[in-house]
C-alpha cells in the first residue's frame, strides 16, 4: 500500500506530492461519465455503473445516470458505505454467500432497492431460509457464464433453469432476471469485441427464451464490461441493461481494445530515484507498491509493459520490484537530462483497477495542474 498523508494536499501541484500518488483528472473522469452515460441512452438501455475501478462516493455520484439510484458495488463494504451516504438503489453484483445474510438484511432494511446476484444452490437456499426484511422481497439476479468462465450457471446448462424456477416459486424472492459479465472481451483485440458481445448476448438470450418457456420471466437482462458497453450494435437492444466500471478512468488495457490513450483519467506520479546509463534505464519509485502487476504485462506486452511514461509514450515500466520501477525506453535512446533525479513523471497503468486498489487516497487534478479534490477510496477488505 503506497504511503497516505494525512494532511490535506488540496491546492498543491504534482510536483510537491509524495510519490507514489494515484492522480484522477477531474475534467476527463466527468467527460467518461457523461460518455457512457450518453452511450447508453443512445441505446436506449438503462445504465447501472460499476464502482469497482474507484470505489468512491464523488466517483459514484458523477458514474449515476439518477442522482445516487442505480449503481452496483462488488463488495458488501462499498454496498455499506453508499447506503450510508444517500444511494437507494444498489446492485451487489458478487456471488452471494450464506455467512453474509446478516450483512445483508440489514441493508435491504435500510435501502429502498437492494438487489442481489446468485448463481448457485446455496446462495438461493440462504435466501429461501432468510426472511426479507417486513414488506419486502428479495430482489435478485440470476448470474449467467456465456463464456466468460468467471461467476455465473453456464448458459446451457439445466442447472441455472433450476434455480430461477425456485427462485420463481418462493413467495419472499422476486426473481429480476439475467446479467452476464462479459469479461471475456478482454482476451482479445478490438477487432473481436463486436463477436465477443454478440456470441454472448446470442446465449444469454437463448438461456432467457428457455425461462420463458417454462413461464420465468426476465424484467432485466443485463450485459457488462466496459469494452462492449463502448461498442455499439443492433443486438444490444434485446437487452435491457448495461453494466460498467472501468470506462471512468480507462487504461492502456482498454486502449489495446479501441479507446483514446487521451482517454485515461488516471495517472501515478512517481519520482526518478536514478539513471543508469549503462544500461538505458533509470529507476522510479513506484513498482509493486503503487502499479498492478495483474497479468504480469511487464513481460507480456513488450510496447506498454506495467505503465507507459505519459510525457514520453515510448518509455515503459518494463519491470517491477517491490518499491521500485524499471523506466526504460521502448524503441532508441534516453535523454536522462530531461528527467532529472528527484524529478516527478506521471505514469499511464496497464490496469487501472488493480493500480487504484493499491492506494488509499486519490488526488484529483483540475484544470490548473493542482490538487482540487481528495478521494479516499473504500477498503475492500
Ligand atoms: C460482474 C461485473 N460486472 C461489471 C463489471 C465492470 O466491468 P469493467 O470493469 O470491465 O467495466 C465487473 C468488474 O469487475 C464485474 O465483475
Amino acid at each position: 500500500m503506497a504511503p497516505t498523508t494525512s494532511t490535506s494536499c488540496i491546492g498543491k501541484a504534482v510536483s510537491e506530492l509524495e510519490t507514489p500518488s494515484f492522480l484522477v483528472d477531474l475534467e476527463k473522469v466527468t467527460k467518461n461519465c457523461q460518455a457512457m452515460k450518453d452511450s447508453c441512452k443512445g441505446l436506449e438501455l438503462a445504465f447501472r455503473p460499476c464502482t469497482n475501478t474507484h470505489r468512491t462516493l464523488e466517483a459514484s455520484k458523477l458514474q449515476t445516470v439518477e442522482k445516487e439510484k442505480g449503481i452496483m458495488c462488488r463488495s458488501l463494504h462499498e454496498v455499506e458505505h453508499l447506503a450510508s451516504n444517500g444511494f437507494d438503489d444498489i446492485l451487489y453484483g458478487f456471488p452471494l454467500l450464506k455467512a453474509h445474510m446478516p450483512r445483508i438484511s440489514k441493508l435491504a432494511e435500510k435501502l429502498t432497492s437492494l438487489h442481489l446476484t446468485v448463481d448457485n444452490c446455496d446462495a438461493v437456499c440462504a435466501l429461501k431460509d432468510t426472511a426479507p426484511p417486513s414488506g419486502k422481497t428479495w430482489s435478485v439476479l440470476l448470474m449467467v457464464d456465456c463464456g466468460a468462465k468467471r461467476e455465473g450457471v453456464w448458459w446451457e446448462a439445466e442447472d441455472g433453469v433450476k434455480l430461477a424456477q425456485a427462485m420463481k416459486d418462493c413467495e419472499h424472492i422476486t426473481f429480476k432476471g439475467v446479467y452476464a459479465f462479459c469479461g471475456n472481451s478482454y482476451e482479445g483485440t478490438e477487432a473481436d469485441l463486436e463477436k465477443t458481445r454478440d456470441e454472448a448476448i446470442e446465449r444469454l438470450l437463448k438461456f432467457v427464451e428457455r425461462l420463458t418457456a417454462i413461464d420465468v420471466k426476465c424484467t432485466t437482462i443485463g450485459l457488462g464490461g466496459t469494452p462492449v458497453c463502448k461498442t455499439s450494435g443492433p443486438n444490444m437492444k434485446k437487452l435491457t441493461e448495461l453494466h460498467s466500471g472501468n470506462y471512468i478512468f480507462n487504461d492502456l488495457q482498454q486502449c489495446t481494445l479501441g479507446t483514446k490513450r487521451d482517454d485515461i483519467a488516471c495517472t501515478i506520479a512517481t519520482r526518478v530515484v536514478g539513471h543508469y546509463p549503462h544500461r538505458k534505464q533509470m529507476l522510479v519509485d513506484c513498482g509493486e507498491n503503487g502499479l498492478s502487476t495483474s497479468g504480469n504485462h511487464g513481460s507480456n506486452n513488450k510496447e506498454m509493459g506495467y505503465a507507459l511514461v505519459k510525457e514520453e509514450p515510448n518509455f515503459r515500466v518494463s519491470a517491477v520490484y517491490q518499491d521500485l520501477g524499471v523506466v526504460e525506453a521502448v524503441s532508441g535512446d534516453m535523454d536522462f537530462s530531461k528527467y532529472p533525479i528527484g524529478s516527478v513523471i506521471q505514469l499511464l497503468p496497464w490496469h487501472s483497477c488493480g493500480t487504484s486498489l493499491l492506494y488509499n487516497k486519490y488526488h484529483v487534478i483540475g484544470k490548473d495542474g493542482k490538487v482540487a479534490e481528495e478521494w479516499s477510496p473504500i477498503s475492500t477488505c
